[in-house]
């Protein structure tokens, strides 16, 4: 099919890549001259693994293209809507702004039957005012609300193997022409038997919010337990495994540390509260006040431990940052609670030296006042604390015995839990988790 995807951000490119990998023809269209750029020459804006290759095979299938002129969606007959929705300046809310650009750009080149396709994260009621606009503008096209829940660091196996299609639709209804077109383009997973669930509009925008929801309660929920475990002397990993052995509950999104950050989940909880807010609504979401402030509260905790772990004092202190991207396998930094605990350690008086094997750049440009040390092994060279917020799998495999001979002080705080804490006990350091004895 003839696709073209508006919006060339981390959904965008990666959807534009995955569609044009499916066999579709793709055109990924962006108001980022930069960004087309980059990508047109196969190189990400970000990194996302296997991405790269991905887009470097699909541009020389020549089943893939960029620009930044709208009217090569003209060509289309699906067009994806992939541009973000950051949360407003000073505001809880959701930003429309690029989505409302993007259908406006979009509908002087829409042609009769067209679909579009709505993958942003938006507010309830979103989706049906821009279905009246696009039907407004063409009487046969269509818009459907195809939420994405892909994760970073696995997007694209996220995007060509999703665990479920959601399409929003204004009829609510299956037997309607924009999802059988819909049904073509992912006709791949489809047949492979992927669930599709087929619902009226706002049900399909807040599946998406809820969804997010419920992943950060969860972790919320599990460091909310961290909290009473320090204050009752047990450990909240073990408390995890056992709960989570029970398959109502679950084992995933239960782990303990310095809570969630990233470009989706602080935005999207926020963006909802102020939704329902807006609908009368809010009594149903406050419990999403508290999940925020559980996260938040994760941040200074770990600054309070990193205190102790020094004695008490910050001041001079060299401390070591292990991570800066908001999770491993990513370099985005957007609400990263590691780089926020950086900067707030920098700000009581320590001297602290980030690390990260491939977020660096970001985090330079979003706190330029830290020092930045892409070697680990000079990173950690004589700190007095070293300090894991972002659990990369080289810095999980750091070897104890070895480490103990290059800092100053042998302490660590596992902002993750994810160390042998006895194991570096063993090797003569002092072993922080958080939530656990
Ligand atoms: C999240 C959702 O998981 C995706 O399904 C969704 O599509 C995406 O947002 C989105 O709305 O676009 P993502 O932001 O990539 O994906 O990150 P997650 O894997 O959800 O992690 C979010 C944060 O929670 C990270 O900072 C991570 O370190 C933290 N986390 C995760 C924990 O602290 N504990 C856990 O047990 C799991």
């Amino acid at each position: 099919m003839l696709i073209s995807v508006i919006g060339c951000g981390y959904l965008g490119a990666v959807h534009a890549a995955c569609m044009a990998k499916l066999g579709h023809e793709v055109v990924g269209i962006d108001v980022d001259d930069r960004k087309i750029l980059q990508l047109s020459s196969g190189r990400a804006p970000f990194f996302e693994p296997g991405l790269e290759d991905l887009l470097r095979e699909q541009l020389q299938a020549g089943r893939l293209t960029f620009t930044t002129d709208m009217s090569a969606a003209a060509e289309g007959e699906v067009h994806f809507i992939c541009v973000g929705t950051p949360q407003k300046k000073g505001e809880n809310a959701a930003d429309l702004t690029y989505v409302d650009a993007a259908l406006g750009a979009l509908l002087p080149h829409l042609s009769a039957d067209d679909v579009v396709v709505g993958k942003s994260t938006v507010p309830v009621g979103t989706a049906a005012r821009l279905a009246a606009l696009v039907s407004a503008e063409q009487p046969t096209s269509h818009l459907i609300w195809n939420p994405e829940f892909l994760r970073e660091g696995f997007a694209v196996s996220d995007t060509l193997s999703p665990d479920r299609f959601v399409y929003g639709v204004s009829s609510g209804s299956e037997d309607d022409d924009a999802v059988r077109k819909l049904d073509e383009v992912y006709a791949t997973a489809l047949d492979s038997g992927t669930p599709r669930l087929v619902t009226d509009l706002p049900t399909a925008e807040l599946v998406k919010t809820a969804a997010n929801s419920f992943l950060a309660t969860k972790i919320s929920f599990i460091n909310a337990m961290a909290e009473v475990c320090e204050a009752a002397g047990a450990d909240v990993t073990q408390l995890a495994d056992a709960i989570g052995m029970d398959d109502r509950i679950g084992r995933k999104f239960l782990n303990a540390g310095i809570g969630f950050g990233g470009g989706c989940l602080p935005k999207d909880i926020r963006a909802f509260m102020a939704r329902a807010g807006e609908l009368g609504a809010d009594q149903a979401l406050t419990f999403l006040r508290e999940v925020d402030a559980i996260n938040m509260r994760r941040r200074t905790r770990v600054v309070e431990l990193a205190r102790d772990l020094c004695d008490g004092s910050l001041l001079g202190k060299r401390v070591t940052v292990l991570g800066a991207a908001f999770k491993p396998e990513s370099d985005d930094v957007r609400d990263s609670p590691a780089l926020s605990i950086a900067a707030q350690l920098q700000l009581q008086g320590a001297v602290v030296t980030v690390t990260d094997p491939k977020a660096l750049a970001n985090a330079s440009r979003r706190f330029p006042e830290l020092h930045y040390e892409a070697d680990t092994s000079a990173a950690v060279e004589k700190a007095d604390a070293l300090l894991l917020l972002t659990e990369w799998q080289e810095y999980r495999a750091l070897d104890p015995y070895a480490l103990v001979e290059s800092v100053s002080s042998p302490r660590v705080l596992d902002g993750r839990n994810v160390l042998d804490a006895a194991k570096w006990r063993a090797a003569g350091w002092t072993y922080r988790g958080l939530g656990r004895p």
